[in-house]
């Protein structure tokens, strides 16, 4: 009798452990406390494991359910009493990550006293946690009163190798693009409006709370572009935003990575100014320009290397060629001008200034919250965007750009731009910028992201560009973005 009890008891003990689920190395799996099997789940073995835990369900700081590791070789389930090598996972915006020795494996358990209705997800890997929120952001590009322009963060930087003597050939850039990578993230993108009832900042911030959110707009181009030598990113361009409107975008990584926020505004009802993206020659252009509205017969109404007027492109590449032709007259790799600087970096800050200007961007002062946002700043400081206005038929800044029809904003070149070039290029070129001191201001946007001493760098009024809460001060040609 005594006997066949005791079996019972080690049946009883031998079932529990058998009846935990599974939890595979390198991947993850998706629960609902309403519905488990049991409350704990067999963690596989690893010499450094990383167990994350997802909530997908409710907002920040609404769950109670609490969730314990142990990595010690026992059958109890680990919990709020403790014991040796027992976890707690500290949540943190809705994700919780622990990493350590589990050579024998381990235990999880899921601790829900008040019966909350929760969605969660596991992962346990070898490789770093799977789920994760990046410090990458994603990149807004630009808007119109209902598209708007935006990257994922990126991916893929590309490999720059710079010519060497006596083989110093700088081709012109960018005039073919390059081949897209064979494989990339699975990027998707959830935008919302930030006055929303509730806002995705209020969520949980993981990327399987993300994924059941509806996405204003709707995404009518979706490619990938090496934008810069930070990488490639996927772009996005979004029709049927409200004008006029803040949003919040986020981005989700292979449904377990989540980036941002990021906030932007589009403009008014009244905005004329169509997009511009995908040039080879000038990778990094990708916002509104003053020219008309182009017909391209689909929803996606925006100008690209096929449909921009050729008046535009070709100088354009004609300068980028003469430029080059002198720079090489130089014995580029075999004699230097700088200790820092190559004719490569010349080329390439020039063909960001030459672009930069030759693409004057359209600014709004009315969507601009024209105010510096530092995070820990004291105070936000009011700084108002490089605009000037242009009245309606102006001489353009670009002669080869038609006059625009009506009056607009012209958002001006960030003086670094030319700085940047100065520095970089041989003497003998002859390459000058304007002076701080005397009329730089006119075409320039002075002392937003340097001092106005140049040596001052970053020191400006923002010490950037644009952020990420929509601000954009100065054209910087796509350069500095953050
Ligand atoms: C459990 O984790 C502790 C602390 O990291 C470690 O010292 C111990 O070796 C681990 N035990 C096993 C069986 O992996
Ligand atoms: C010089 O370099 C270019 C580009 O890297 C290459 O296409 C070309 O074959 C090279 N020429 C010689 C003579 O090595
Ligand atoms: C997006 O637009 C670009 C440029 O117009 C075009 O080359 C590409 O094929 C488009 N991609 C999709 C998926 O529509
Ligand atoms: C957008 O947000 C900014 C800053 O949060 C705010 O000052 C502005 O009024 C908002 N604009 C609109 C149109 O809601
Ligand atoms: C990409 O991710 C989205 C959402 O995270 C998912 O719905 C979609 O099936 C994924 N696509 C691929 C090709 O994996
Ligand atoms: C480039 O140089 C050639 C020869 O000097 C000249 O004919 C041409 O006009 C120049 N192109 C541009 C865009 O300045």
């Amino acid at each position: 009798m005594l006997q066949a009890t005791l079996i019972c008891l080690v049946n009883a003990a031998l079932v529990l452990a058998q009846s935990r689920q599974r939890i595979s190395l390198n991947s993850f799996s998706s629960f609902n406390t309403q519905n488990l099997a049991g409350t704990s789940f067999l963690l596989p073995r690893a010499d450094i494991l990383s167990v994350s835990v997802a909530l997908c369900s409710g907002n920040l700081g609404s769950s109670t359910t609490r969730f314990f590791v142990t990595n010690a070789s026992t059958t109890d389930d680990p919990g709020p009493e403790g014991g040796t090598d027992v976890f707690e996972l500290t949540m943190e915006n809705g994700l919780g990550v622990f990493q350590g020795v589990f050579t024998d494996g381990g235990i999880l358990a899921v601790d829900n006293e008040d019966n909350e209705d929760l969605s969660f997800q596991i992962g346990a890997s070898d490789n770093g946690p799977l789920h994760e929120t990046l410090d990458a952001l994603p990149l807004f590009g630009d808007t119109t009163a209902n598209q708007a322009l935006l990257f994922s963060p990126p991916f893929d930087p590309p490999s720059i190798s710079d010519p060497t003597y006596p083989n110093y050939t700088l081709p012109i850039p960018g005039l073919d693009a390059p081949s897209a990578p064979s494989t990339s993230p699975n990027f998707t993108l959830v935008v919302a409006e930030t006055s929303a009832s509730t806002p995705l900042t209020s969520l949980q911030q993981t990327a399987c709370r993300f994924s059941s959110q509806r996405s204003s707009g709707s995404v009518v181009n979706e490619s990938l572009w090496l934008r810069d030598s930070d990488g490639w990113r996927t772009q996005w361009i979004l029709n049927g935003l409200t004008s006029q409107t803040n949003y919040t975008a986020y981005v989700i990584q292979d449904s377990v990575k989540l980036s941002g926020p990021i906030y932007f505004t589009t403009k008014t009802a009244a905005f004329n100014c169509p997009l511009v993206a995908f040039l080879p020659y000038c990778p990094r252009i990708s916002y509104a320009i003053p020219l008309s509205t182009p017909q391209t017969g689909s929803d996606l109404a925006i100008y690209d290397s096929t449909n921009l007027p050729s008046d535009i492109s070709k100088p354009l590449i004609g300068y980028l060629g003469n430029f080059t032709t002198s720079l090489t007259t130089f014995a580029c790799g075999r004699d230097y001008y700088s200790p820092l600087k190559s004719c490569a970096d010349c080329q390439r800050e020039y063909q960001n200034w030459l672009c930069t200007i030759s693409f004057p961007r359209c600014g709004e002062t009315s969507t601009s919250s024209s105010r510096k946002r530092q995070d820990g700043a004291a105070q936000d400081v009011f700084v108002s965007p490089a605009l000037a206005s242009q009245e309606s038929g102006a001489e353009p800044r670009n002669p080869n750009f038609p006059a625009f029809s009506s009056s607009y904003e012209l958002l001006l070149p960030c003086l670094e731009t030319c700085f940047a070039t100065d520095r970089a290029c041989p003497a003998f070129l002859g390459f000058g910028c304007p002076d701080t001191n005397y009329n730089a201001a006119v075409s320039y946007g002075v002392g937003y992201i340097d001092g106005v001493d140049s040596d001052m760098q970053g020191e400006g009024m923002t010490g950037t560009a644009q952020d990420r809460y929509g601000n954009v001060w100065c054209n910087s040609g796509g350069t500095n973005p953050l």
